[in-house]
């Protein structure tokens, strides 16, 4: 079989299928493979007809229609699949030859491949690639990281089909070693629900304090996307709000409020955990998606346990400047724990990552696209050591200017019993960062009273650990300082 592809992707589900259309859109030649071989016939019969795209039946013709250094993208599922195809791949390719996984995998798995493909003469590159199916098919931001030495056989095309900023930059850029591309996407992920549920609480304040409909509110966020907030999960919110079912009424008041989820989200607040990261928004959004999935829980609830009933009365407009506010500043601060997770991670890894990098990649073609990104992308170009991202001076601005709303809808939400989880979150975590002096005082004592781990003193030096008897009945021996 004569080498005839750039490249080969095998998995032709959304992603896959889109990201193959993408490709030869921009003038690369495509295998396409996959192990049930009917959707391979279907795709070369249906959208990929009389394009630069091969399909094979079989993986070995597959390998054989692939231009050296061979270049595989597995578009299947994470998991068992990706190492499945692994062992498969392996005794087919040669040395120099690379795989990629352009799936949602863990980072743990990624770091692990990277070392094992790379054990066998190959190269691995875990990417992260977002922007659901429009994005794959007309410009994804893809988040490759893993074996350096790949990239520049890999780079000419996902930088040509990732989507662009406005003076032409990819929204692709090497992340750095190891697993961090596929970290990347997973903050990427875990800020996706942060922004999601921040949008989904405004929309409860507006809907049952407020008493806005459908139409008010669509109007409410449409405008919003004209200014500082403007981004796609604003956008799509109007226009889910302005979507009517058959019979007029919006639908998505007819949406069962029960959130499915995939588990990205979900790795991103254990992974904060482990890394000692205060991820509070997100964890936060993670768990309003598990809250609400108790449906029946909650309706049974709702029958005994009460509370006040949401009124309203004051400057309606007023108030949802607040909401903006509110949603404004509470999303500085999930970015803000964002990056410093990424920061952490780089840390504990040893990668070394471009965060004003990360942050364009993010500004066009995935999921959390929006104009704030591009704020974000300044702050880290003119401080690559920024600690936090509410320390710039333009956030920093922002914040203190949006406190007075967001401490209003925070107060007005709780004395009316609407759950504000993440809006709240983040406002905790903002006051908890700038408190010089945190209640820990009182807490090293319950420790050391109860445990004998003792605590450090504000007129000692750092490092040095004292232990009190605190009863008087407890004896002279500490317990061993140690962190996790
Ligand atoms: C993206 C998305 C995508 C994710 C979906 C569903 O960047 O294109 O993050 O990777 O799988 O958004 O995620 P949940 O099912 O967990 O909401």
């Amino acid at each position: 079989m004569e080498a005839i592809s750039d490249i080969g992707v095998i998995g032709i589900a959304v992603m896959g299928e889109n990201l193959i259309l993408n490709m030869e859109s921009k003038g690369f030649s495509v295998t396409a493979y996959n192990r049930s071989v009917d959707k391979v016939e279907k795709f070369v019969n249906g959208r990929a007809k009389g394009k630069n795209i091969f399909g094979a039946m079989s993986i070995e013709e597959f390998i054989g229609s692939l231009k050296r250094p061979r270049k595989v993208m597995l578009m299947v599922k994470a998991g068992r699949p990706v190492d499945d195809f692994i062992e498969t791949l392996i005794p087919l390719l040669e040395p120099g030859d690379i795989i990629i996984d352009g799936g949602n995998s863990h980072f743990p798995d990624t770091e692990r491949r990277v070392k094992y493909v790379e054990s066998k003469g190959l190269l691995y590159i875990g990417t992260g690639v977002s922007g659901g199916e429009e994005g794959a098919l007309l410009g994804p931001s893809i988040m490759p990281g893993g074996s350096k030495a790949a990239w520049e056989s890999v780079k000419p095309i996902f930088q040509a089909i990732a989507a662009k900023v406005e003076d032409g930059s990819p929204c692709c850029e090497w992340i750095g070693d190891g697993g961090s591309g596929h970290f990347v996407k997973m903050v990427h992920n875990g800020i996706e629900y942060g922004d999601m549920q921040l949008i989904n609480e405004t929309y409860q304040v507006m809907k049952d304090m407020l008493g806005m409909s459908a139409d008010d509110m669509q109007k409410v966020f449409a405008e919003w996307n004209k200014g500082e907030l403007n981004s796609y999960l604003i956008e799509i919110t109007s226009d889910i709000l302005a979507f009517k079912d058959e019979d007029g009424a919006p639908l998505v008041d007819k949406i069962l409020d029960t959130a499915g989820q995939k588990g990205t989200g979900k790795w991103t607040g254990t992974v904060a955990l482990e890394l000692g990261v205060p991820l509070t928004l997100i964890a936060e959004s993670v768990f309003s998606r598990c809250l609400s999935a108790l449906k029946d829980e909650r309706v049974a609830a709702s029958k005994v346990l009460t509370g006040p009933t949401p009124t309203f009365e004051g400057d309606k407009a007023a108030f949802i400047n607040d909401l903006r506010d509110a949603l404004y500043a509470a999303k500085v601060i999930s970015y803000a724990q964002g990056y410093q997770m990424i920061q952490a991670a780089a840390l504990e890894y040893g990668w070394q990552l471009d965060y004003g990098s990360i942050a364009l990649m993010w500004r066009e073609g995935c999921i959390i696209r929006s104009s704030f990104l591009g704020k974000i992308k300044e702050a880290f170009d003119k401080n690559p050591a920024l600690q936090n991202l509410i320390l710039d001076d333009f956030f920093k601005d922002k914040i203190l200017q949006a406190q007075a709303g967001w401490r209003r809808v925070v107060a007005a939400a709780v004395l009316n019993g609407i759950p504000v989880p993440c809006i709240s979150a983040g406002i905790n975590y903002f006051d908890g960062y700038r408190s010089a002096r945190l209640p820990a005082n009182l807490l090293q004592a319950q420790r050391d009273y109860f445990g004998a781990h003792t605590y450090e003193r504000l007129d000692g030096p750092r490092g040095q650990f004292f232990h009190t008897n605190w009863t008087g009945r407890g004896g002279e021996t500490s317990s061993t300082t140690y962190g996790v």
